[in-house]
């Protein structure tokens, strides 16, 4: 859709298209800059994690086994040191994370304010750097710039039913993105295919409805409003419709039609058969050459037991095949020029290897 403006005959339409696309889409700075709010706090959630983790690595360092007075009085002032704290920030950030080694080092005054004024009354470090300090997040629950309630409240943002769009981060609008059972801005009303099987003003339980029901009220087939694409409305509930009893099969000619709940399928005939109701040679219409129906069933004809015999020349036996036979040389004779001749046998050299002596005739 999008062509360089000037590109023949579209040339002059170009500026109305562009116009018309500025109000579709979001200007690109703005995706760009929401993907930025969501990235600034992921990057200071892992900056959180790893000083957590940074506390337990160094929370036994130097100091194995004994505890004396020295040592003792020796860790307590180890535990809060700027050693350690310098020990814990230097394995924050993988060093290829840029982002993450930028954010540390621009607001590690924060950290370390924390770590030797704060860290004792505001023990989570998350809440305190990421969402009160650098605010690049919110609490759980809420979303953008100023930390505002998800669609269907901070609790239970779309009502325990979808995600919110920016949900803990700065970035997003708030809005509700519905699992499957549900839709609507809140995530109260059920999607096609289910209905409330429980619902108030908080909370709705979408349950799925009978397979033949596109809407539905309740569980049973009884219980549609329109049934699914292969089923029908008879009085009282939907119905699989057989799309085998129509009079033109939907399927080819080589193809029978099988009904399922809600749909049919196509499958192969019997290889014996020209076209057939149903599967295996007993229900073929017609059969192929080389089978006759016998006992209503395609069967292979028997060439070699017919009168008129088919191999005819000498020294020559003939095999039966599906649909067909073979003229093969006796045993002890090999074809040779049109002609089934005694094989001569050289005792010293072996013979070289001579293409199929069969003489075959698959089609009759
Ligand atoms: C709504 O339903 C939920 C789940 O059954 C229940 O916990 C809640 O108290 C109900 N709220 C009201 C207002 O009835
Ligand atoms: C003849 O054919 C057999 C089996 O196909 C093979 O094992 C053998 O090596 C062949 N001999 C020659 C002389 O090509």
């Amino acid at each position: 859709m999008r062509r360089a403006p000037g590109s023949g005959a579209s040339a002059f339409l170009w500026p109305l298209a562009a116009s018309l696309l500025v109000l579709v889409l979001p200007p690109p700075g703005l995706a760009a800059s929401q993907l930025r709010l969501r990235q600034a706090c992921s990057t200071c959630r892992g900056i959180a994690d790893r000083f957590g983790q940074g506390l337990t690595d160094t929370a036994k360092k130097n100091f194995g086994g004994g505890n004396t007075a020295w040592e003792e009085k020796t860790l307590s002032k180890y535990e809060t040191s700027e050693i350690r704290l310098v020990e814990i920030i230097e394995n924050l950030c993988d060093s290829s994370n840029f982002e993450c080694n930028n954010m540390v080092e621009e607001h590690e005054e924060h950290i370390e304010a924390w770590w030797f004024k704060w860290k004792k009354k505001n023990p989570d470090l998350f809440k305190w750097l990421c969402i009160e300090k650098i605010e690049v997040c919110c609490p759980a629950g809420t979303y953008g710039p100023d930390c505002l309630a998800c669609l269907g409240g901070s609790e239970r943002p779309c009502h325990g039913n979808g995600r919110c769009d920016g949900d803990g981060t700065r970035g997003g609008d708030g809005s509700c993105s519905c699992n499957k059972e549900h839709k609507g801005e809140f995530c109260l009303d059920c999607a096609d295919g289910y209905y409330n099987s429980h619902r108030n003003d908080t909370h709705s339980v979408c349950t799925a409805c009978h397979n033949s029901c596109k809407t539905c009220t309740g569980a049973a087939n009884t219980d549609c409003q329109d049934c699914k694409e292969g089923w029908t409305k008879n009085e009282e509930a939907c119905v699989d419709v057989d799309e085998c009893a129509v009079e033109d099969s939907p399927c080819n000619g080589d193809q029978y039609c099988l009904n399922t709940d809600g749909s049919f399928s196509c499958r192969a005939c019997d290889i014996s058969c020209v076209e057939c109701t149903g599967e295996g040679p007993d229900r073929c219409k017609s059969c192929i050459a080389g089978y006759e129906m016998e006992e209503e069933k395609c069967t292979d004809v028997n060439e070699c037991a017919l009168p008129e015999k088919v191999c005819v020349r000498e020294n020559e036996d003939c095999v039966n095949t599906p649909g067909g036979y073979k003229c093969v040389c006796t045993e002890g004779f090999e074809d040779k020029d049109g002609v089934c001749a005694p094989i001569i046998k050289t005792e010293e050299e072996a013979p070289e290897n001579s293409s199929s002596p069969a003489a075959t005739h698959e089609d009759l």
